[in-house]
């Protein structure tokens, strides 16, 4: 069942996702050679809460597992739900931050790599292919176009440049629950899958590897790494279809703001 929202419903899925921006922006901040990565999910949580929302992953139940966590954390062949730990971040790490908010009833949910320090320019063009992945998504994300144009768009962008993309995790609904149809996957063929109608709020999330698209869980039973050990890089936006366009809900702005005035530091 796929749910289509009211205008006002959208305008408090744009609250919580936006307050992803600003935690995510916040966190940035603190990102550097010589942070354990705990102390990145302590500042969003307290900066969640601090807003009066709550962390929508911490106590996310997948099966019989519960999400212990504010933010999945996931440094270099890691590709999602990495888990925060007591790993030191180091110069040429990097990491990928994934965040959600219940807020007033309603999920945000987005996410962003980050470099640590100085990083490879092979790094630093998968981080940039990536996101060109998810824009490349939002800009075919129109009314009567199809999922797999999405699909289409991130595979074909990621392929052309030699990444692997993938297929075991997918972008999806969001609304009152974090987690909702449709499935939205990096790979597939234009003109298949549901239709997007106006009022449909999804979250895209490529997941690009720089070597093969295989990947494997780690003991842990959360984190999802590149079989390969090659770094990869995850974005995610929560997007709605209105008025005939795809409207970003979640923003970079915020943290690509923090990222500008940290590279000044360096550069001064
Ligand atoms: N952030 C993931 C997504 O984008 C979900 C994480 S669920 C958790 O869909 F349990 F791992 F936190
Ligand atoms: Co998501």
């Amino acid at each position: 069942m796929i749910y289509c929202k009211t205008a006002e419903e959208i305008e408090k899925i744009r609250k919580s996702s936006l307050l992803v921006g600003s935690t995510l922006a916040e966190v940035a901040k603190h990102i550097a050679p010589g942070v354990k990565t705990i102390e990145l999910d302590k500042i969003a949580e307290t900066f969640i809460k601090d807003h009066g929302a709550h962390p929508a992953f911490l106590g996310y139940k997948v099966g019989s597992k519960t999400y212990q966590y504010s933010l999945c954390i996931s440094v270099n062949a890691a590709v999602v739900h990495g888990l925060p730990s007591d790993y030191i971040l180091t110069e040429g790490d990097i990491v990928s931050l994934d965040c959600g908010v219940l807020w007033d009833g309603y999920y945000g949910d987005s996410a962003y790599t980050f470099a640590v320090g100085e990083v490879s320019q092979e790094i630093q063009k998968l981080m940039q292919v990536t996101k060109e992945c998810l824009n490349k998504a939002i800009a075919v994300s129109l009314p009567g176009n199809r999922v797999g144009d999405i699909s289409f768009a991130v595979q074909n962008h990621a392929e052309n440049n030699s990444y692997g993309v993938v297929r075991e995790l997918v972008g999806h609904g969001v609304g009152k629950s974090l987690h909702e149809e449709p499935e939205v996957p990096n790979f597939g063929r234009r003109g298949i899958g549901p239709k997007l109608l106006e009022g449909m709020v999804i979250a895209i999330e490529p997941m690009i590897n720089l070597g093969k698209r295989n990947v494997r869980e780690l003991k842990d039973g959360w984190t999802i790494i590149a079989a390969d050990n090659k770094p990869s890089a995850h974005y995610e936006h929560t997007i709605a279809i209105q008025n005939g366009k795809a409207d970003i809900l979640s923003s970079f702005e915020e943290i690509e703001k923090v990222l500008r005035e940290k590279q000044s530091l360096v550069l001064n």
